[in-house]
């Protein structure tokens, strides 16, 4: 097993340029299903979640051309579409679900088997499952007590909706759904995510008649037919947002390119609290660790256009270090500290209670052995163990591939000391 081999490294100093966001472009190669003739995505990034949707896909039918080198992907879904996710796909992404209202539409038939929880979660999907069968879908309860979804609809029709939470992937699920819907959805307390602006672009360019995405009240007016578009995908803010805390933590000073601060409002508010310089320039987004002390401030995640949840752990990171105590309250997984246990073997001294983190900060860090326990966790190590004294060895960095291109290229650009080692 590959693993990473962190040393203390200096300030981190230069340029990162960030690439194409994974969360944008995973429910926009599932929307490239509603339609028979060409799309072209660009921007992709090289990912491992990439790859399985691209797996999926051509599983499905779908004529996919995969050039990650050139961060770009041509999907042709003309061919006859199978109405069933392979378990194998599904189990190894759970973004697979988002195929699951474009299935739906194609071939009137979906049938996916649920993977279950994860390290973060029980990701349930029972507001996906009611957006569907408010525009008419039947969804086989047998089955799903057996946690396969088995949903079926001869034709979709516009009905008005409401999200008991505002779930990204049941928001995006349902306005794929809704774009071929007979007659006109109105979604409420939907997700507002940039990603759901993002696939709201993509589909409309595609002839779908989507308004409201990016605020909590979304219309859909059902058309009869999507075309083929080329779209270049949005920046990953997320990658951006763990960048400017690696900026941060290091004292050191970055400039971030190809990044939209108006999407990481809530996490530049937060860095600025605790002292960070940041700079908006020409060129990208200047992120000065090391112009004043490293003070803390507290965090508590909510859904866009609150701090998000995907930034929590790397955030954190950045807390152990800062001056003085500070209270972290995750609100939107019920199960995502699993990165405190790693900082606590580097010495951070965190306590949690239910949804709330305590951390003392004022932390010296020690090197120690530590996993990465999900995506955005793994990444959250990661910086912790370029201030820590020592070495840091990080195991199940299979996660960070998933979701961070090119990530220890990135980071040796900037001046750290990381090596992939095998074990
Ligand atoms: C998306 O997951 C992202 N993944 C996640 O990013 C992100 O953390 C999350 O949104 C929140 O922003 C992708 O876009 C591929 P949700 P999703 O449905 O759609 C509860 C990363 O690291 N919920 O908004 O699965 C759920 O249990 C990943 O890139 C229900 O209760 O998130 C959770 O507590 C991690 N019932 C909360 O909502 C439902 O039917 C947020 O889930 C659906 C969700």
């Amino acid at each position: 097993m590959s693993k990473f081999l962190i040393k203390k490294s200096g300030p981190l100093k230069g340029e990162v340029k960030i690439s194409g966001s994974k969360n944008a472009v995973l429910p926009i190669m599932a929307a490239t299903l509603l339609t028979d003739e060409d799309c072209e995505i660009l921007d992709v990034p090289a990912l491992k979640d990439v790859d399985v949707m691209c797996e999926l896909l051509s599983c499905l039918g779908a004529d996919v051309d995969k050039e990650l080198e050139k961060n770009r992907i041509k999907v042709k879904a003309a061919k006859k579409i199978a109405s069933e996710a392979p378990f194998e796909l599904v189990k190894q992404m759970r973004a697979s679900i988002l195929v699951l209202g474009a299935l739906l539409l194609r071939t009137g038939h979906a049938i996916i088997h649920l993977p279950g929880g994860c390290a973060i979660g029980e990701r349930p999907i029972e507001l996906h499952l009611k957006g569907l069968k408010a525009l008419g879908a039947t969804i086989d309860e047998e089955q799903l007590l057996k946690g396969i979804v088995d949903a079926k609809a001869d034709r979709l029709k516009g009905a008005s909706i409401y999200l008991d939470f505002p779930s990204v992937g049941a928001t995006e699920v349902i306005v794929m759904a809704a774009s071929l819907a007979e007659g006109t959805t109105v979604l409420q307390n939907a997700a507002q995510e940039p990603e759901i602006v993002d696939l709201a672009n993509f589909l409309n360019k595609m002839g779908a008649r989507i308004k409201g995405a990016g605020t909590d009240t979304i219309k859909i007016e059902g058309v009869e037919k999507l075309h083929g578009v080329s779209h270049h995908v949005i920046p990953d803010r997320i990658e951006a947002g763990t960048f400017m805390v690696g900026a941060a933590i290091t004292r050191g000073r970055i400039l971030i390119k190809n990044m939209l601060p108006d999407h990481l409002k809530a996490v530049i508010a937060k860095l600025r609290e605790c002292g960070v310089h940041i700079e908006f320039t020409d060129n990208g987004v200047l992120v000065d660790g090391g112009k004043n002390p490293l003070v803390s401030t507290d965090v508590k995640t909510l859904p866009y256009p609150g701090f998000p949840t995907d930034m929590q752990s790397p955030f954190m990171a950045l807390l152990t270090v800062a001056k003085g105590p500070s209270v972290v309250i995750e609100t939107v997984f019920e199960n995502r500290f699993m990165h405190v246990g790693e900082f606590n073997r580097m010495g951070a001294g965190i306590r949690t209670e239910g949804k709330c983190a305590i951390i003392p900060g004022n932390k010296v860090l020690k090197g120690a052995s530590v996993a990465a326990t999900d995506l955005r966790a793994g990444a959250a190590v990661v910086l912790t163990g370029l201030i820590a004294e020592g070495t840091t060895i990080v195991s199940q960095i299979y996660h960070i591939d998933r979701g961070y291109e090119h990530f220890v290229d990135k980071l040796k650009e900037l001046g750290a000391d990381i090596e992939v080692v095998e074990d």
